[in-house]
């Protein structure tokens, strides 16, 4: 039977499986403590890491180079090690349908050299069922092993939210659950070590599933709710923030914000449940509803740019319109499943010529998923008609700042669409905007 002990004094390995935002937060982490493997199939990723260089920015060259971390993406390595954690991608297809490839492509490759006795955790966010249903049979057809008893599964739901340097891996309760209650046990501690917020024991692997996938459900539905919110009042010409604001000062009024919800996990996480929720017959009404408004957002924001436009006495066929901001969210460099783009695609429909900039965004990955060209500086091309400041980086609220916009706009009556409601109504009606925001 593994023990933690065994762990500590390094004489067994971990390997984590899958580097990416959640996978190398979690391998620097364990390795302050812990002997550590970490796996990428992408081996540019694996030099890149080698090199100490992280291109998602969350673990600094500093932590990479005193980490000892053994970066790999030969998956033989993988039999040395007793513990393996999997913190692969679980995105959806074009029809909103879990794409479990990664997963499973993943489990097949540790089935290839699992160790007897070995335990195999999964991080990725899954839908109930996965873990046990899923990935055990091809660990046991695969490995020629035996569940339960040459080998083990646990699950722990990653919480990690990238960007946040408050929040940090180790400062989240994180949830542990196993195939047994020693497995339970053994990888609480092993959790528990380095993870100083302490772990919560799930009772069994479901829950443990379940319970990252509602947390990321609930989200998405109280800002899907805020959404609405903001449909209904601008209808009214009531301001949504003044609402909400007002509301906010009762003790339970729950504090979200109508916006764009993209990314991989909250626009992403709620198809898992309703997926598995169809299969037994189910058909969810509430998340999915919510699932609609959030999606259509972006298509709302670019309509009430046009609206704009044309009160503002402008062309909209050829108008020049800046996107300030493509990322899922401020601050990060990830561009996977931004719904800026739905802004971006609709005001093309409209033959508006739309720039876009963002500060920490790859080119070559915008270019690649979206076949746009960044712009390298705002002012590249100046004037514009309207700027829709998408996403509040901090380069845009701290630096370019309200005069910067009202610089690169043109004259006349420029527009400011403020997707976050970052500035005061007043402030952009003073610097001369027309003004509109969620
Ligand atoms: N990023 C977040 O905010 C966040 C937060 C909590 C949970 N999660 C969940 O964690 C999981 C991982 O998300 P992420 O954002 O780190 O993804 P990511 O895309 O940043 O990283 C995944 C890494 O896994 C690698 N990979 C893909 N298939 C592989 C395979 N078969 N074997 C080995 N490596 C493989 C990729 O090359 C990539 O480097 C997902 O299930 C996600 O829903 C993400």
């Amino acid at each position: 039977m593994l023990n933690q002990a065994n762990f500590q004094d390094k004489s067994e390995k971990i390997g984590v499986i899958g580097l990416g935002y959640v996978g190398l937060p979690l391998a620097a982490l364990l390795a302050k403590e812990y002997n550590v493997l970490g796996f990428d199939i992408n081996a540019t990723r694996i030099k890149e890491l080698k090199e100490n260089r992280d291109r998602t920015n969350e673990v600094d060259s500093e932590t990479l180079k005193h980490s000892h971390i053994e970066f790999t993406d030969h998956p033989e390595k993988i039999s040395g090690c007793k513990l393996i954690i999997v913190t692969v991608p679980t995105p959806i297809d074009g029809h909103r349908i879990p794409d479990l490839r990664p997963v499973e492509t993943a489990t097949e490759i540790i089935g290839g050299c699992l160790a007897k006795d070995a335990v195999v955790v999964y991080e990725s966010t899954v839908y109930p069922g996965v873990t046990e249903d899923i990935c055990v049979p091809i660990l046991e057809r695969v490995s020629g092993l035996s569940w339960k008893k040459d080998f083990h599964v646990g699950y722990s739901p990653e919480r990690i939210n990238p960007g946040d340097k408050e929040h940090s891996i180790d400062k989240i309760t994180k949830v542990v659950s196993g195939d047994t209650p020693e497995i339970a046990n053994f990888l609480a501690e092993i959790y528990g070590h380095v993870i100083t917020a302490g772990v919560h024991l799930a009772p069994n692997i479901k829950t443990a599933e379940a319970a990252k996938v509602i947390e990321n459900t609930q989200r998405d539905l109280n800002i899907a709710l805020m959404n609405e919110l903001s449909l209904i009042f601008n209808k009214l010409g009531i301001g949504t923030k003044d609402v909400l604001e007002a509301a906010g000062t009762k003790w339970n009024f729950l504090r979200f914000e109508p916006g764009l919800v993209g990314g991989h996990c909250i626009g992403v996480d709620p198809y898992y449940l309703t997926f598995k929720a169809e299969s037994i017959g189910y058909h969810p009404q509430i998340i999915l509803a919510g699932r609609r408004i959030n999606d259509n957002m972006g298509k709302y924001v670019a309509e009430n740019a046009v609206k704009m436009l044309i009160k503002a006495g402008k062309a909209v066929k050829g108008s020049k319109v800046l996107i300030l901001g493509l990322t899922f969210k401020e601050d990060i460099s990830d561009i996977r499943n931004t719904r800026v783009i739905d802004i971006y695609d609709e005001l093309k429909e409209y033959d508006v010529d739309v720039s876009v900039h963002d500060p920490y965004a790859y080119k070559e990955e915008v270019k690649q998923a979206y076949d746009i060209g960044l712009m390298d500086n705002v002012e590249d091309h100046k004037p514009y008609d309207a700027v829709i400041l998408a996403v509040k980086h901090r380069p845009y609220v701290e630096g370019l700042g309200l005069e910067g916009i009202r610089e690169i706009s043109s004259d006349g009556m420029p527009i400011l669409i403020d997707v976050k409601a970052f500035y005061s109504k007043e402030k952009a009606h003073q610097a001369g905007f027309l003004y509109w925001r969620l």
